[in-house]
């Protein structure tokens, strides 16, 4: 048979350890809780003092702890209940303890002191109290910040009167802390704070003082202490509140219950209405607006009343894609949507222009803090629709296309770049592939009479383009890479690509940008033909003059190659000394008193190029060997050359 009992939940002494040590944030909100306690207390003024050896005290002018029996329920026990409406800030009989968490404090009050160890190695849980002769009004707390860092913090924070005197309390810590609490406090006989009524606010009621502006966060203060910031979003405005009645709050005291508080429902209240008067003054708004208007159409349209869509369907908020903003009735006005994907520019504006089409850009999600999806795009749209199709004319279907069908259908969408306006690293490689145009041409067995001219572009979709006859172009991009890093392709790849757009020969394979069996094979013949290592050096070759003669850097990678080829030819000519120097070589050992070393070098030139200094410093790698300088200019033949190495 089975027997039930009733129980009650019990509470393990370990518990107010656990209050005491953990429930404490920060040093600055340890100090507010004493600060709202002084207030509690009935005191008309705070005073604090803090060393920059932690030594501190904390002094009010309050009822203090009347009797023996008020410690004994109020100091030594933690958690006692409250009386409705006993105390402003008081709650849970817990605050005391955050500051025991970072030092060892004196309570003097009355006739009593009590002092608390918690922090000394192998301290009891517990406090001693004294009964002495003197009698301490008010209520004064003498304490020892144990860690340096805490001790840090109290300098940082505004709590040592030294930040004050430099003139930056308005950035410390502790005044954002206890700013406008209803009684002086004074840091090192510096008054900080100001009184709520002292203040400019834009509105006053009975519930609090608010004061909306342009700035991103709503900062929020039960009756003049900190509780958190909010950002714009939350209440569609920016600025202060500060309550004059208790928020109800949880233990820490930076978050409201949110279900139970009618301060912050009215907050609600009041800042919507002053959303609803900004919205309706239809001055520009900031990013910040912008995107709290987004988040609220996204997350909370429901709330969304027929007079608020009339005023926002007229309201520009929607960034579009070319950076403006337009209103709901402008965006509602097309019927094709697609997600911009942020960088297809070329093609989105053509969508835009020849269909109509209107884009949800990353910069809507962005602004709102919403992740950019398909999936949101769709929720976005259809809450638009559903929210402001009363207000609209156009009432057909709307429809949300895929960006990359408009990619895929847009694809041939490109933009020529005439040479004057390209940077110089594009046009040297732009130049270098033209240099080897006419033998890809041949190379890929282009029956064309004349050799397709090679321009610069820019496309959404493609590496580079052609219509099979008379021009192959390539992406910007592309000739931007052929500048040789780490993480670039070099010239190989270029030259591959107009190889492959040479294998796109006539109309046949363009219109389709089809890849037959013989494109393939084309390609793979071009790739493998003698010619093919040719023209990459030549092109390589040609490019990095081309960089030379721009008083372009050659990139180091480059230069890493070309130096080691030099340095290994080099070594080359160690192993094969000239025996004899040249009659008439123009260095002669009458220059040198000891006739510098000299090296045969065999190069591998061609073409009717004439030696340029840029060349030799190639060839050899700057530093290692100086060219005679009546060789420059000289045309350059394949053969043996000699050069003589720099001392
Ligand atoms: N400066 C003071 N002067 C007089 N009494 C004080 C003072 N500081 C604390 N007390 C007494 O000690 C009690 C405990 O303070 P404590 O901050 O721990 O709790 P609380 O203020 O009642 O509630 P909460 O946990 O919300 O802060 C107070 O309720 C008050 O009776
Ligand atoms: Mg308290």
């Amino acid at each position: 048979m089975s027997k039930t009992e009733k129980r009650a939940f019990n509470v393990h002494p370990g518990i107010i350890q656990h209050l005491i040590r953990e429930q404490a944030g920060t040093l600055v909100k340890a100090v507010a809780e004493l600060i709202m306690n002084s207030i509690d207390a009935g005191a008309t003024r705070v005073d604090l003092d803090f060393d920059e050896q932690g030594k501190f005290s904390v002094v009010d002018d309050g009822r203090g702890f009347l009797s023996r029996t008020e410690i004994e329920a109020f100091f030594e026990t933690f958690g006692t209940p409250h009386q409705e409406g006993d105390a402003t800030f008081g709650r849970f009989r817990i605050g005391r303890g955050q500051i025991m968490a970072f030092a060892n404090t004196r309570w003097r009050t009355g006739n009593f002191i009590m002092d608390v160890r918690l922090l000394d190695s192998g301290a009891e849980f517990g406090y001693t109290l004294t009964e002495t002769e003197d009698y301490q009004p008010g209520c004064r707390i003498d304490g020892q910040i144990v860690s340096p860092d805490v001790i840090r913090e109290a300098y940082y924070a505004g709590l040592s009167g030294e930040q004050l005197y430099n003139g930056f309390s308005d950035e410390c810590d502790f005044y954002s802390m206890i700013r406008f609490v209803g009684i002086p406090v004074y840091v090192s006989g510096h008054l900080l704070n100001t009184l709520p009524a002292d203040n400019h606010w834009s509105h006053e009621d009975e519930f609090g003082y608010y004061l909306f502006d342009n700035s991103h966060s709503l900062s929020i203060y039960n009756q003049g202490v900190f509780v958190c910031d909010t950002e714009r979003r939350s209440f569609s405005v920016a600025g202060l509140f500060v309550s004059k009645r208790a928020i109800k709050l949880n233990m820490a005291r930076n978050a409201w219950l949110r279900h139970e508080c009618e301060v912050i429902q009215h907050l609600r209240s009041v800042a919507h209405n002053a959303y609803v008067a900004r919205i309706e003054s239809s001055a520009r708004m900031t990013d910040s607006e912008a995107g709290a208007i987004i988040r609220r159409i996204a997350t909370e349209s429901d709330e969304i009343d027929e007079n608020e869509a009339r005023i926002l369907v007229r309201s520009k908020f929607i960034p579009s894609l070319a950076g403006q903003r337009i209103s709901p009735f402008q965006f509602l006005d097309a019927t094709q949507f697609s997600l911009y994907d942020g960088h297809s520019s070329l093609v989105a504006e053509r969508a835009e222009k020849e269909e109509g089409f209107c884009f949800l850009t990353p910069q809507l999600f962005d602004l709102a803090n919403l992740k950019v999806s398909a999936k949101n795009a769709l929720l976005f749209l259809e809450i638009m629709v559903d929210v402001f199709s009363p207000f609209i004319i156009n009432n057909q279907d709307r429809v949300l296309v895929q960006f990359d069908e408009l990619l895929e259908a847009y694809s041939g969408t490109f933009e020529e770049i005439p040479d004057a306006e390209l940077p110089p690293k594009q046009l040297a490689a732009l130049r270098a592939i033209r240099h080897v145009a006419s033998q890809i041409k041949q190379l890929t067995k282009d029956p064309a009479r004349q050799t397709r001219k090679m321009i610069a572009g820019k496309s959404d979709c493609s590496d580079a383009w052609t219509n099979g006859i008379n021009y192959i172009a390539f992406n910007t991009a592309v000739l931007e890479q052929a500048y040789l890093t780490r993480w670039s392709g070099g010239i190989e790849r270029l030259v591959n690509l107009a190889i492959h757009e040479f294998c796109h020969q006539a109309h046949s394979s363009v219109d389709t940008h089809e890849h037959t069996l013989e494109f393939y094979q084309a390609y793979h013949e071009a790739t493998l033909a003698n010619a093919y290592c040719d023209i990459v050096r030549r092109c390589t070759r040609f490019y990095l003059k081309q960089l030379c003669k721009a008083g372009q850097r050659i990139s180091s990678v480059e230069r890493t190659h070309t130096t080691a080829i030099g340095k290994m030819l080099l070594s080359m000519g160690e192993k094969f000394p000239v025996k004899k120097e040249r009659k008439d070589a123009p260095w002669s050992s009458v220059a040198h008193p000891t006739p510098p070393k000299t090296y045969r070098v065999v190069l591998d030139f061609s073409g009717d190029e004439r030696i340029s200094q840029d060349d030799l410093v190639l060839a050899f790698g700057k530093g290692w060997l100086e060219p005679e300088q009546s060789t420059i200019g000289m045309p350059i033949t394949s053969g043996t050359w000699v050069a003589r190495k720099v001392a």
